[in-house]
């Protein structure tokens, strides 16, 4: 178990952390996010990330908070279960936020075994190890993508699971470890599922840093098919109070939709995309930076969801779209190079069979 960040000696100044709070997968996008939040707005609370660094990790996520006495990282496995249970021993931990996770679809389809491997039983042995450990609250952070497509009809918390590709199938199948034991134990967990989420911090891979980092380094989008699938997106910092608010007031036991009615489809993403960065309102300007190419195994068109549960927590997103995507276009232009390999996840996704 490597450590890194300055050490707090004995607690905040006056006596100890009033939570210990162990957040996975920090290093990544909307955990880097939720735990520079945690940080600077809790410091009676100690935070610490545990993160295996994988490819679309970046420690800079981390910058702002890396030196403050309320923060640890530390670097390990989540599928470790013997890492994991000294970490628990040694950490004392009471709460538990879980965003770790294999999250790329189209990598999914590819490599489908190790996203049940990690997405799977690597939260198997975390909500198991917290259970034995005594943690007050568990939250797993779920996906929108478990209820798989609709056209119309909109999913609430009670819909039935019927994911559609290896990512959604491992992180539904995940929920229900979660689940069971609450109904076998009542132990606290809270399960949340999440609209897709953009900003800063997240790997270019993703559609919508993947777009703009194309754009700027003056190459095409390229839309899977048709390109007419719809996608709901929710702004970093709305998400990270939708967990701030969840961690404060959420149910054990209750799972919450995070969405919003903010919608678009991909090819009116990359055409905004396209009039921001290249600065063209031309039609003609506009196609010439658009490749489609091959769709995936399988593309949901809308994941339409309600999310009056959260609202009545409190939680309502407030970032608008115009002011979210410039905040996160002016980010990739500075940012890029976060990740060493960045430039690979530009690169066109391989046409893959569907996964067996
Ligand atoms: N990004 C979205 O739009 C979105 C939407 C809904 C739900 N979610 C869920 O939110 C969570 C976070 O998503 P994200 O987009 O920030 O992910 P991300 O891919 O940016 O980050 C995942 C992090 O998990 C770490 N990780 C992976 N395997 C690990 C392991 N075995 N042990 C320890 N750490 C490991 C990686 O190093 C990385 O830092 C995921 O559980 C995802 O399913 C994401």
């Amino acid at each position: 178990m490597s450590a890194a960040g300055r050490e707090e000696p004995c607690g905040p100044p006056g006596g100890c952390y009033a939570k210990r709070v162990l957040v996975t997968g920090g290093a990544g996008f909307i955990a880097s996010h939720v735990i520079v939040s945690l940080v600077e707005d809790y410091p009676n609370y100690m935070i610490i990330n545990l993160d295996k660094l994988d490819y679309c990790a970046s420690l800079k996520n981390l910058e702002p908070v890396s030196n403050k006495r309320n923060y640890k990282f530390i670097q390990g496995d989540i599928c470790d279960s013997h890492f994991v249970k000294l970490l628990f021993e040694m950490e004392k931990i009471d709460i538990v936020l879980h965003f770790a996770a294999q999250t790329h679809v189209d990598l999914s389809f590819v490599r489908a075994f190790e996203f049940t491997y990690v997405n799977v039983y690597g939260t198997h042995v975390l909500v198991s190890t917290a259970y034995e450990a005594r943690v007050e609250k568990f939250i797993y952070v779920s996906t929108d993508e478990v209820y798989g497509g609709s056209l119309d009809q909109e999913f609430d918390e009670s819909s039935p699971k019927q994911p559609t590709n290896p990512y959604a199938s491992s992180k539904a199948a995940a929920e229900c470890f979660v689940q069971s034991y609450w109904e076998r134990y009542k132990f606290p967990v809270v399960i949340t599922r999440s609209s897709n989420v953009y900003g800063p911090h997240q790997y270019p891979e993703k559609v919508i840093p993947k777009f703009i980092s194309l754009l700027q380094h003056d190459r095409k989008c390229c839309i899977h098919g048709s390109g007419l699938q719809r996608r709901n997106f929710l702004y970093a910092a709305d998400v990270v109070e939708a967990f701030l608010t969840v961690l404060k007031k959420g149910e054990p036991g209750e799972i919450y939709n995070i969405g919003t009615n903010f919608e678009m489809s991909v090819v009116q993403l990359a055409k905004e995309l396209i009039q921001l960065i290249k600065e063209t309102s031309s039609e003609s300007e506009t196609e010439r930076w658009v490749d489609y190419v091959n769709d995936r195994p399988h593309n949901d068109m809308r994941y339409p969801m309600k999310s009056e549960k959260i609202h009545s927590l409190g939680w309502k997103p407030k970032v608008p779209w115009e002011e979210g995507i410039k905040k996160t276009v002016e980010w990739y232009r500075e940012n890029f190079h976060n990740w060493k390999n960045a430039e690979k996840a530009l690169e066109p996704f391989p046409v893959v069979p569907p996964f067996i």
